[in-house]
C-alpha cells in the first residue's frame, strides 16, 4: 500500500485513521484539569509522551472538534496553566474510556465516570486516586497545528511533581511493569496490555 497525502485536506480522516492503526501501541494520559469555574473534568489522550527531561516535559495534543470548537481540557488548561495527568491501569480502563464521551463542560467528569479525585500539591486540578501514577504538570506552551476540525494541539507541560503508589515499586525503586500495569492504545477499538515484556540492554560497542 503507498498513499500520497501531500493533498491530505479532503482526506485528512483516512489519513488519520490508518496513521493510528500503526503510530503504535501509544501510552494513554488520562487529563485532569478544572475550568475556570471550577469544574473538574477528565479525558483520555493517546497523543501523548514524555518530550524532554531537563526540564522535565510532557506534551498531550487534543484536535479541534468536528465543528473546529477546542475540546474542554484544551480549553482549561489554557484558561488555567494547570494539568494533572494520570497513568491508565488494567484496574481504570473502563471508567477512563466514559471521560472520552463529549459532556458539556459543566460536567464533572470525576462524579460520571466514578473515578476518585485527591488533592495535587501544587496545582488545583485533583489527581485521580484510583491511578498508581500521576504528575502535577504546569503549561509551558500550547503549538496549533490550524484551526480546522482535527488540527491537533500540542499542550507541552512542566512535571512539577510526581506522585506513584508505593505498590507499584519494584526492588530499584521504579515502578515495575507488571504492578503498574499500563495499558496502551492501538488502532480501531483496540488495547493493549504491558504484561508480555522483554529486555534489551543497550549495546556497549559498535
Ligand atoms: C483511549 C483514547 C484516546 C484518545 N486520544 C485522543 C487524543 O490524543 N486527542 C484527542 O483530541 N482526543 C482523543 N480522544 C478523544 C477524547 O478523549 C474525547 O474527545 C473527550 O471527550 C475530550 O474531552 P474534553 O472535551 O473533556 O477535553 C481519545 C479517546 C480515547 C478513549
Amino acid at each position: 500500500m503507498y498513499f500520497d497525502t501531500r493533498d491530505y485536506e479532503s482526506n485528512w480522516r483516512n489519513i488519520y485513521k490508518l496513521a493510528i492503526t500503526f503510530v503504535q501501541p501509544r501510552p494513554i494520559a488520562l487529563v485532569s484539569s478544572m475550568s475556570p469555574d471550577g469544574v473538574r473534568n477528565l479525558a483520555p489522550f493517546s497523543f501523548y509522551n514524555m518530550v524532554s527531561g531537563n526540564p522535565p516535559v510532557v506534551m498531550f495534543c487534543p484536535s479541534y472538534r468536528r465543528d473546529s470548537t477546542e475540546k474542554d481540557s484544551l480549553h482549561n488548561v489554557e484558561s488555567t496553566g494547570e494539568f494533572v495527568v494520570a497513568t491508565v491501569s488494567e484496574q481504570i480502563v473502563e471508567r477512563m474510556n466514559r471521560c472520552a464521551y463529549d459532556y458539556t463542560p459543566d460536567v464533572d467528569e470525576f462524579e460520571k465516570s466514578g473515578l476518585t479525585p485527591r488533592p495535587a500539591s501544587l496545582v488545583a486540578p485533583p489527581l485521580v486516586a484510583d491511578s498508581p501514577a500521576n504528575i502535577e504538570c504546569k503549561l509551558i506552551e500550547i503549538k496549533r497545528f490550524g484551526t480546522d476540525p482535527g488540527a491537533g494541539n500540542l499542550v507541552f507541560g512542566q512535571i512539577v511533581a510526581i506522585h506513584v503508589d508505593d505498590t507499584v515499586l519494584a526492588d530499584d525503586g521504579l515502578p515495575d511493569p507488571a504492578q503498574l500495569q499500563a495499558i496502551g492504545r492501538l488502532g480501531r477499538w483496540t488495547y493493549c496490555k504491558t504484561t508480555d515484556i522483554f529486555d534489551l540492554p543497550r549495546p556497549t560497542q559498535p
